[in-house]
């Protein structure tokens, strides 16, 4: 009997059994689920939570030069022998939409034709600004760009077009939004994050989860997403990656647990597992993370995947398992549903085991499986496993493009412009130097077309460095450039003096070269010192300075700043950033990013803007080069009539706020409203300010808009002493720009 027949047979046999379920009638995902479940040997469930790397069934591993080429019989062998759940990510290769769904078709070839159960496997991949690993696929600004632009909307459409440019390809799951805080700027993965502040982490991350999934993750532009990396992995100690946290109970629950409740709330299909441990205890062993809290407290329902050979690493690396299979036994039974192994069969072959001797129950393998079917049964894998042709001609639309152009323009924020020297006339001449002046790498960073994001060679001819998008807007003969510097070398500097000298203005690109994790290490935050020396060099020719900062994180420019007169922030703006820079700097666009986190003066002084009374005092500031919150406009915007409709409230009352914002420039521009609050006095020493509502609006000169926000009991509470959330009465006090109100709850 062929394997299709057999199926077949099988189901015609289980559609009978069915109790209660009449002819016609559809049965419900988790009945579906326990009647595979039943049907199910050991070793096909154990397959099931096991993930691999496509590395591991591949004849080449394929790079740059060489293509890609899948091993048919290792891949038959991991389906057929291993029952493997799960398949994810390419390396530093990318392929072309075409080329992906082959392989996903060949893929779930496999799994529906010569498997008894034909279940399907779930490709994963970092699409986490875009359709990575996919050529000319639309690639957005990093997310610490995106929460620049404090705009849910725009996030929300840069994630649909994700999911759908990543469904398009058959890949129905994404390893993203990463839901860590981003409060250590030396993290390499800090540009990963939405920043410093929990609420707009949340905020964001909720965003992009609804977009990413949609009301029906079936759906042919749907992918589930992941929240990642579960918990406590953006703060690392020493911001290196992948090593030790120290965060007690109370701030874990305050500032990094709240984004992933808020993803649970918004129904995300999976999470994934922070690499290192926190105090001393490495997450993918901890069952009071993953069980306790992310379970029983918030009420997770989708499954949890480790990340990449980190149930290995609890005995390579973190030594608390003695073995692999004591390893393997503790990450289970803590709460793992599936290992990223991801090269081999070890995780499939010590779990079978610890089962077959009764270490680890049937009823948590159960449980994982159930919780991995159901995913699947959700994305309708069972039913359309295979990607569609037609589906193809939805990557990199010119809807896509405009989306993503906007979305770099909202972002790009403006840190400083002396007297007014930015937008410039597009009629001058102007000198450009730096190292990311010529390259679209760097302004992608990390999981770009490859894991580091660094094959320049790769990257569209079509689309503009920030040189090119110069020379396009004001024509190439008022353009002079030389590079100056590169990230580690002085170049021709005399050259960059010269050439500012004779243009009389210069426009300098600094920033960062592409980097992606561990490779991304720094010992110092400071600005590399070429290109401390290529601004120096240019400000002798004492002609007006602009900046431009390509970076994943702010790295210190503290010593240069005053031979400027402008400082542009791009972040890692992505495909369209080259044009919005240009955009930017002539005026076509009025910059509106406002910084998610605090920009650092002093490698030292790494305050975050919500830091305690006792940080500050006669001796001590929040000395951020430029604060949280901080972005400039070529218009201005005042504020007036800031009003809460009572001043007197009950604990769980809702507080009315209503603030005027009014463009008294001369430009059409958008604003950020923020609001802070205060807790005058609490039982655990409060912060200074927290962010509570931010509301991004669009005003053309002289118009007024009056911004409404309701905030509620929740948004005064903070955790307490005995770590549960608490609202004191008390007084607070609302902010908003400047203006303050005081209230008291009772
Ligand atoms: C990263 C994850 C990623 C995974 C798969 C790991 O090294 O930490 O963020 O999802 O690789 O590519």
């Amino acid at each position: 009997m062929t394997f299709r027949l057999l199926r077949f047979t099988l189901l015609l046999i289980l559609l009978i059994g069915v109790s209660g379920c009449q002819e016609g009638e559809e049965l419900t995902i988790d009945a579906k689920v326990e009647r595979l479940l039943a049907e199910m040997t050991l070793e096909e469930k154990v397959g099931q939570m096991t993930q691999i790397t496509i590395q591991a069934v591949s004849k080449t591993q394929g790079t740059v030069n060489h293509k890609h080429e899948i091993d048919p019989d290792k891949l038959r062998e991991a389906i057929t022998k291993y029952h493997v759940g799960s398949i994810l990510n390419v390396w530093n290769v990318a392929h072309t939409g075409e080329y992906w769904q082959e392989l996903i078709t060949r893929i779930q070839d496999i799994c529906t034709k010569e498997t008894r159960l034909g279940i399907p496997v779930i490709y994963g991949i970092d699409a986490i600004h875009g359709a990575n690993y996919t050529l000319g696929a639309t690639l957005f600004p990093q997310s610490i760009a995106m929460a620049a632009t404090r705009n849910p909307e725009l996030i929300r459409k840069c994630s649909e077009i994700t999911a759908r440019e990543t469904r398009a390809c058959g890949i129905p799951w994404n390893f993203n939004p990463v839901l860590g805080v981003g409060r250590q700027p030396l993290w390499p993965r800090f540009w990963e994050t939405y920043g410093e502040d929990s609420y707009l982490v949340s905020i964001m991350g909720k965003e992009y989860i609804e977009a990413q999934q949609g009301q029906d993750m079936s759906a042919s532009d749907k992918v589930a997403a992941c929240a990642k990396h579960y918990l406590g992995y953006s703060f690392p100690l020493s911001g290196k990656d992948r090593t030790p946290a120290w965060i007690p109970d109370r701030v874990l629950r305050e500032i990094f647990l709240p984004p992933f409740k808020t993803a649970v709330e918004a129904g995300v299909a999976t999470v994934m597992i922070n690499s290192s441990e926190i105090n001393g205890v490495p997450v993918h062993s901890s069952h009071y993370y993953l069980t306790e809290i992310l379970r029983d407290e918030l009420g997770f329902q989708g499954f949890v995947v480790s990340d990449w050979n980190d149930i290995n690493n609890l005995y390579l690396r973190e030594k608390v398992a003695k073995d692999q299979k004591e390893a393997v036994k503790m990450a289970v039974m803590a709460g793992i549903d599936m290992s990223m192994v991801p090269y081999n069969y070890s995780f499939y072959k010590q779990l079978l085991e610890l089962v077959q001797e009764g270490s680890v129950p049937m009823s948590r393998i159960d449980e994982a499986v159930s919780r991995i079917l159901r995913v699947k049964y959700q994305l309708e894998l069972f039913d359309n496993p295979y990607p569609q042709k037609r589906n193809l001609k939805k990557i990199a639309t010119d809807e896509a493009q405009a989306v993503n152009y906007r979305a770099a323009c909202e972002a790009i924020t403006l840190l400083k412009n002396s007297d007014d020297l930015l937008p410039l006339s597009k009629k001058r001449r102007v000198f450009v130097a730096g190292p990311t002046a010529d390259k679209l790498s760097v302004l992608n960073g990390g999981w770009s077309i490859t894991w580091q994001g660094n094959e320049e060679s790769l990257y569209p001819a079509e689309k503009h460095t920030i040189l090119e998008a110069i020379r396009e807007e004001i024509g190439a003969e008022n353009v002079l450039y030389t590079p100056g510097a590169d990230f580690d070398n002085v170049l021709d500097i005399d050259k960059a003096t010269r050439l500012a000298q004779e243009a009389g203005l210069a426009i300098l690109c600094l920033g960062e070269p592409t980097y992606c994790e561990t490779p991304g290490n720094i010992d110092d935050l400071t600005i590399s010192a070429p290109q401390i020396e290529l601004v120096k060099a240019v400000s002798e020719a004492r002609v007006p300075i602009v900046l431009v900062l390509v970076e994943g994180r702010p790295r210190l420019v503290r010593d240069i700043v005053p031979m400027t007169d402008a400082v542009v922030m791009a972040y890692l703006p992505g495909m369209e950033g080259g044009p919005a820079i240009a955009d930017i700097l002539f005026g076509d666009v009025n910059p509106s990013g406002k910084l998610p986190m605090s920009y650092p003066q002093y490698p030292n002084s790494l305050m975050t803007y919500d830091h305690k009374y006792s940080e500050i005092d006669s001796l001590n500031d929040y000395d951020a080069q430029w604060p949280f919150g901080f972005g400039l406009s070529y218009t201005s915007f005042e504020y007036s009539d800031l009003i809460l409709n009572d001043s007197l409230f009950s604990i769980g009352d809702q507080i009315h706020v209503s603030v005027n914002v009014t463009n008294s420039g001369d430009r059409a521009g958008k604003e950020v409203v923020e609001l802070y609050v205060s807790d005058k006095v609490a039982s655990i020493t409060p912060p200074v300010k927290r962010l509570k509502r931010f509301r991004k609006v669009a005003l053309v000169p002289g118009e007024t808009k009056r911004v409404n926000v309701t905030l509620n009991g929740a948004d005064l509470s903070f955790v307490g002493r005995d770590k549960r959330r608490i609202t004191e009465p008390g007084e607070f006090t609302v902010e908003i720009a400047g203006l303050t109100r005081e209230f008291i709850v009772e």
